[in-house]
């Protein structure tokens, strides 16, 4: 009784997806990454993950966009899952779950989210006794994003985006997402195009930029809007031009900016308030230009444990 109470058959655990205020890209490494220089922001966008006992490994995906995500040893939370269970010296099997509600492939960090979930997870299923260094070494080995979930908030990503530093920022912030998943835009490919586009060019390693740190500290969207920048903008629009015509639609509706999200396809849309962000939402809608769209508040905490229903 005590035991069963100690350990449960099943954990969930919820992470959010992110934008990313900033993104400048410097020069690439000899690893195959690029060395960024970003600022993210967690929104209220969340994917669950439950951690379940079982007799093999498995895992199955429901919600949004469901049928996109590989199931297989190449599903991200899967591959958090395993790489915890080697880092702590083998583990027993589970089935994870997914419940998602972040857009697939859209440039808000979907699968870095079910990896973090998943990691967290995990490691209260089984009760590892790893500190917040290694959980953060673990997630960086699965993508760049990873760590920047389980922190949550506002903060710099710096290196390849996995090293995660907090900033000071002030307000609550209004997105509407459009999440263009058209013809699909994969990171890699957006990362050759600008590789591409910025041949010859010098590219230094990239900083924070003084104007966006400054803004976040005055918590108004007013001051953030026109200094919301992604070098990766130009290679997203060129290789799927549906960006550049939503992006000019939210202007048109009175957006106070709108950005590509990461490596894109995801456009975000800044509003002023509650009321702006429904009324930019409403006017894609009804002019036909977007059909799918999400609307949330940053930032949020990253990835949780969610307490542990229990059946009496
Ligand atoms: O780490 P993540 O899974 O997000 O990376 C996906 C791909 O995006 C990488 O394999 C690489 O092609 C590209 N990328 C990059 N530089 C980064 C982050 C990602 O070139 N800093």
């Amino acid at each position: 009784m005590t035991s069963a109470l100690e350990s449960p058959d099943a954990v969930t655990a919820r992470a959010p997806a992110k934008v990313n205020l900033e993104l400048f890209v410097g020069p690439l490494r000899e690893d195959g990454f690029h060395s960024l220089s970003t600022v993210y922001q967690a929104v209220g966008i969340h994917d669950e993950v439950t951690a379940a006992r079982a007799d093999e490994w498995g895992c199955t995906v429901s919600g949004r966009d469901a049928e996109r995500v590989p199931t297989n040893d190449s599903n991200l939370a899967i591959q958090a899952a395993r790489a915890l269970a080697e880092r702590t010296g083998g583990q027993d099997p589970v089935h994870l779950s997914i419940h998602k509600e972040i857009p697939v492939a859209g440039g808000m960090a979907g699968g870095s989210a079910d990896a973090a979930a998943a990691l967290l997870a995990c490691n209260a299923l089984w009760e590892t006794d790893l500190s917040r260094e290694d959980l953060d070494a673990i997630a960086a080995d699965i993508g760049s994003d990873v760590p920047f979930l389980l922190h949550g908030g506002t903060a710099v990503g710096s290196g390849r985006g996995e090293l995660v530093t907090a900033v000071l920022a002030k307000g609550r912030y209004h997105w509407v997402f459009v999440p263009c998943t058209g013809s699909g835009l994969s990171t890699p490919t957006v990362y050759e195009a600008f590789d591409a586009r910025t041949a010859g060019s010098e590219i230094t390693d990239p900083v924070p930029s003084a104007a966006l740190m400054s803004a976040l500290r005055t918590g108004d969207p007013l001051e953030l809007a026109p200094v919301l920048d992604n070098d990766l903008q130009p290679d997203a629009v060129g290789l799927q031009p549906q960006i550049g015509e939503i992006i000019e639609a939210a202007m048109g509706f009175g957006a106070l900016a709108a950005i590509v999200s990461g490596s894109g396809p995801t456009v975000a849309i800044l509003a002023g308030s509650t009321e702006g962000a429904i009324d930019v939402a409403v006017a894609l809608t009804a002019s036909g230009v977007a059909g799918d769209i999400l609307r949330a508040t940053g930032p949020v905490h990253g990835a949780h444990v969610l307490p542990t229903a229990r059946l009496l």
